[in-house]
């Protein structure tokens, strides 16, 4: 199938992500500009290297393979974890612009780029993103990092890929439910900016989520090139732009946290039930209507996806809101908020009553 090229316009930090069924079997094509010493040092988990691990090698071949693999799961993105990895990385003797290879889901990409970034000083990195929620969100944009005592994603630096290989093929052995995390992302973005989108999803997301190939492109390039453009016009999330793709997400970090990070609760999982709070939230000020919180609850419901806090353990309102103060993005004791005014015109509310919000949280229970 012809191969979809949608350029991430960063002046001298551009790049170029491709998406085509099959990228993984050429891999060694796009990966020539970038080789050096004929060899290719490639981080992954275990899981995604017994799975997909074969058909790389196979596509990076006659190239020597250097493979690093790390444990399975958020817990990836550790100090220790890291610490191992730049050390194994630094007695590799990389070449000065030899790239590391990040071959797996959101946790490979956010640790081996967070490595890429600090090992000498920074080297090139390319990202093959190998779960849904990798390909259509965290492998464009270029943050990387791990998580601390002081929470998630509290370390880590901007630190872009040179290429993006998207090969919707991979996701053969990503399992259901890991497919619905990474769907909730999509209709984050469609949500963001783009009712059209969500338009189609509401009749296409099945077909998506069975990873029907012409359904999957198409949200995979609508969700990738929607990114793109939001990244280039806010690479470091300093105007306002960027912030937008946290859609839901104040809540969802809130209800990660409650879960203690753990497989209980998958992040794209988190983020459906804070996309229809965050929908919920914006009806309670007047910018949304009845039916389209309904239109958006139901299609998540419809796909599989949780969307009231009954569904996941019903976590206390006040701790979570407790937890929402402690976000990284709440400046002053304020709660900044992405609301929607309607669907696909996200907008920050800087400052949001935590009364209103307690209210919403409580009649989700
Ligand atoms: N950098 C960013 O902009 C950004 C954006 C969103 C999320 N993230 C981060 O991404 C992480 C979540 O990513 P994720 O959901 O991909 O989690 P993940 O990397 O843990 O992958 C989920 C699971 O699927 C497995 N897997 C991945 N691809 C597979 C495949 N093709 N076949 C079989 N198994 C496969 C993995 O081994 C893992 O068990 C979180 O740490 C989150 O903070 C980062
Ligand atoms: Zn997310």
């Amino acid at each position: 199938m012809r191969m979809i090229e949608i350029p991430v316009e960063l002046g001298d930090r551009a790049y170029p992500v491709r998406i085509a069924a099959g990228l993984l079997d050429e891999a060694g094509r796009h990966l020539a500009p970038f080789v050096r010493n004929g060899r290719v040092v490639i981080v992954s988990d275990a899981q995604v290297w017994a799975a997909q691990g074969a058909r790389l090698v196979a596509g990076l071949d006659p190239l020597a393979i250097v493979q690093v693999i790390v444990q399975v799961g958020e817990g990836a993105k550790s100090w220790t974890v890291l610490a191992d990895l730049v050390d194994r990385l630094l007695s590799l003797q990389l070449e000065r612009g030899e790239p590391i290879l990040a071959f797996g889901g959101g946790v490979v990409g956010d640790l081996a780029g967070f490595a890429a970034a600090i090992v000498k000083r920074g080297c090139p990195w390319v990202q093959v993103p190998t779960s849904l929620l990798a390909q259509v969100d965290s492998s464009v944009g270029g943050k990387t990092g791990i998580n601390t005592a002081g929470g998630k994603n509290m370390v880590g630096a901007f630190h872009h890929p040179s290429l993006v290989l998207i090969d919707p093929d991979c996701l053969a052995t990503l399992d259901a439910r890991q497919m619905r995390a990474g769907y909730a992302e999509i209709v984050k973005y469609a949500l963001v900016e783009d009712a059209a989108f969500f338009e189609w999803l509401e009749t296409n997301g099945d077909a998506l989520l069975a990873r029907d190939p012409p359904a999957l492109r198409r949200g995979l390039a609508t969700s990738v090139a929607g990114k793109a453009r939001i990244v280039a016009q806010d690479e470091r999330e300093t105007n306002g732009r960027r912030a937008l793709l946290n859609l839901g997400h104040t809540f969802a970090h809130a209800l990660e946290a409650e879960a203690g990070y753990s497989t209980r609760l998958l992040h794209g999982e988190a983020v459906a039930v804070g996309l229809v709070l965050a929908c919920r939230l914006s009806e309670r000020l007047g910018h949304c209507s009845r039916p389209e919180v309904a239109r958006v609850r139901d299609h998540l419901r419809a796909v599989g996806l949780p969307v009231g806090l009954d569904q996941i353990g019903s976590p206390a309102p006040d701790r979570l809101l407790g937890r929402m103060r402690g976000d990284k993005k709440a400046v002053g004791g304020r709660l900044p908020f992405i609301l929607m005014r309607g669907l696909g015109a996200a907008f920050v509310a800087a400052d949001v009553d935590p009364a209103l919000v307690t209210e919403v949280l409580r009649s989700s229970e």
